[in-house]
């Protein structure tokens, strides 16, 4: 397997400007703040975690439309911190993203068929006829048909203008699609069909997904691996199945105790619900561990030190200290064997 996108101690801080004229004075959002993630090739990973957490900043910054403040961030192996604009162009043509409302991602002044040739155009990927047949046939592919090149964004249902701005994101042939909350806009009825769509275009296009998402029923559904973010950092990853039926962090575990409802609005305010205490400020993260003021199994460790990612099982890291165990366990099979003398009272 190879290495689609990958961030290594990525950071995006946004210093805000209080207004006045000293605009160094405001507070500094740590969106993202430390985080390591590897996507391999042909994988879908979901991005989970409370609005606000910083999941579409770390999207963003995958596809370098963000500015890292500290880290590195790759795309099939090619270091995107520090190119060129004309190289970083270049790069960009291999990676897309498709946002929550279709209809902000498409100009209401632009035809769809100028719409779709404008990605071509812009890469230098065909023009004219080329560039027209191409259009023609990706409508095809995700299921529209090719006249509507003649018509505008507001003609359309949201699920259709989904469907077009997802084609106007693979027209170009990306191998790396970034889908921020890429159903929340639509009706429910709806959502289903364009969850096949992104399956289908996996499968014909080999692509590679980072699917962020609220619905941990749509993310149980389409990803191979999942991503639990918390103030600016993944506190568990692990492979889909592994995290519904274990999650190891307790923020996991209290997102995945809310009850799923219908509506995306109530369903967060429920999630925070169950959860003790307010979000803190991604401007002053708690120190320690930044669950530690909301977790109901804290621990004094907890308060001081910041826990990294730690093994918990086969394909699944979680970044708290209950399983500092885990990582030590090795040693255990020793003590099993009657060899340890560490806990002489556990021996038979
Ligand atoms: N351009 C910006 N300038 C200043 N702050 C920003 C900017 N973009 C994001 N933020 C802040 O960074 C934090 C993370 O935002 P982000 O949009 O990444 O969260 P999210 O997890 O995608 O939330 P949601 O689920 O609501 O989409 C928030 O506190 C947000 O207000
Ligand atoms: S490290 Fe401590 S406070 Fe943080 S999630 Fe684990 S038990 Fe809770
Ligand atoms: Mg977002």
């Amino acid at each position: 397997m190879s290495t689609v996108s990958e961030a290594l101690g990525l950071k995006v801080h946004f210093r805000l400007s209080q207004g006045g004229w000293n605009r160094r004075s405001g507070p500094v959002i740590r969106a993202v703040d430390g985080i390591d993630l590897t996507i391999e090739a042909g994988e879908t990973v979901a991005l989970v975690g409370e609005s606000g957490c910083g999941k579409s900043t770390l999207g963003r910054a995958l596809l370098r439309l963000e500015e890292p403040s500290a880290g590195v961030v790759r795309f099939e192996g090619h270091d995107l911190t520090g190119l060129s604009p004309e190289l970083l162009r270049r790069q960009r043509a291999g990676m897309r993203m498709v946002f929550q409302d279709p209809y902000a991602s498409l100009n209401p002044r632009m035809r769809i068929g100028e719409a779709l040739a404008e990605p071509l155009r812009v890469h230098g990927l065909a023009t004219g006829r080329a560039a027209r047949h191409a259009v023609a046939e990706i409508l095809e592919v995700v299921g529209l048909d090719p006249a509507v090149v003649a018509r505008y964004p507001h003609e359309f249902s949201g699920g259709q203008r989904q469907r077009i701005a997802i084609a106007r994101a693979v027209i170009g042939r990306p191998r790396f699609v970034v889908a921020d909350e890429p159903l929340s806009a639509l009706d429910i009825s709806v959502q289903a069909q364009i969850l096949d769509l992104f399956a289908d275009l996996k499968a014909r296009f080999a692509l590679t997904y980072l699917f962020v998402s609220h619905d941990l029923a749509v993310v149980r559904h389409v990803a191979d691996r999942v991503a639990v973010m918390y103030l600016g950092r993944i506190v568990e990853l692990a492979e889909a199945e592994t995290l519904f039926m274990r999650p190891a962090h307790p923020y996991t575990q209290a997102l995945l105790g809310a009850v799923p409802t219908p509506d995306p609005a109530r369903e967060r305010a429920r999630v925070v619900a169950r959860l003790p205490g307010e979000l803190p400020s991604p401007a002053a993260p708690p120190a320690g561990c930044r669950f530690h003021p909301r977790c109901p199994l804290v621990m004094p460790v907890c308060r001081t030190d910041d826990p990294a990612l730690l093994h918990v099982d086969a394909g699944q890291t979680a970044a708290c200290w209950l399983h500092r165990r885990a990582e030590a366990a090795a040693p255990s099979s020793l003590e099993r064997l009657g060899l340890s003398h560490a806990h002489p009272h556990h021996q038979s």
